[in-house]
């Protein structure tokens, strides 16, 4: 499939992503056993219906997903699908999976989404990658059901002052080496101010401070069936 243009990349940052695609799994691995897969799997348990998995990386998230759902995941990097590609090729998963190429600002993802939209949208660690968080969260809107679920899972800026300041001081530097991920966003106050409405949720400082929800939105504007 063709690459879309706003994700090709020169020579060094190619070989860059690759190397952290490589390294991402055993660099995660310690705090996956200890902090996060209980969490995504707890997070995915209840899920039903279509879902999109938005930033789906390595596919971390692919055995936690229930049998009798169909997950369609997106993920943008070549390096980080690939390694999805490999765990699918090389594992029977419960659910059904879809991998394609595109970030969510790719018009050419919504053309791929049912028509009546999807019944979840699962995003976990992404939101503090993605470029223009708010207007991800308004496409998740637009691609949900009406009361269709948001699932997330990210970590946030510290309430500590003195980290806080840390997180920003290092921020350009920490995004640079990790690929657009920002230490300092406030993500949970940015769903919220989106019309977000946790169903439950939960916080937790595991190094850093973390947010897990699961929710709906008051406002669905302009859904997918009305273009
Ligand atoms: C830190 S990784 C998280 C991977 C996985 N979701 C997890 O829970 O471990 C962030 C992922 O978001 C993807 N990403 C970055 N920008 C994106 C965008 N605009 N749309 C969709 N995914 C994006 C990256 O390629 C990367 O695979």
């Amino acid at each position: 499939m063709c690459e879309p243009r706003s994700h090709r990349k020169s020579a060094i940052s190619t070989w860059y992503s690759r190397l952290i695609a490589r390294i991402y799994d055993p660099f995660m691995a310690r705090m996956e056993t200890r902090v996060l897969q209980k969490r995504r799997r707890h997070l995915l348990a209840a899920i039903e219906g279509t879902v999109l998995e938005i930033g789906a990386g390595t596919g971390i998230n692919f055995p936690f997903y229930p049998p009798d759902v169909t997950v369609i995941a997106t993920e943008p990097s070549p390096a980080m699908r690939s390694k999805a590609e490999q765990k699918l090729a090389g594992a029977a998963f419960p659910a059904s999976i879809q991998l394609l190429p595109y970030g969510v600002e790719d018009k050419a993802l919504e053309v791929r989404l049912p028509i009546e939209g999807v019944d979840a949208i699962v995003c976990t660690l992404v939101l503090c990658t993605i470029p223009d968080p708010v207007a991800a969260i308004t496409q998740f809107q637009r691609w949900l059901k009406p009361g269709g679920k948001l699932i997330v899972l990210e970590h946030l800026v510290s309430e500590k002052p003195h980290l806080r300041r840390l997180q920003h001081l290092v921020n350009p530097a920490w995004k640079f080496m990790a690929e657009g991920c920002n230490l300092n966003r406030s993500t949970d106050l940015l769903l919220r101010q989106q019309g977000f409405r946790p169903d439950w949720e939960q916080y937790f400082t595991k190094g850093m401070r973390f947010y897990q929800a699961i929710g709906h939105f008051t406002n669905q504007p302009d859904s997918l069936k009305s273009h």
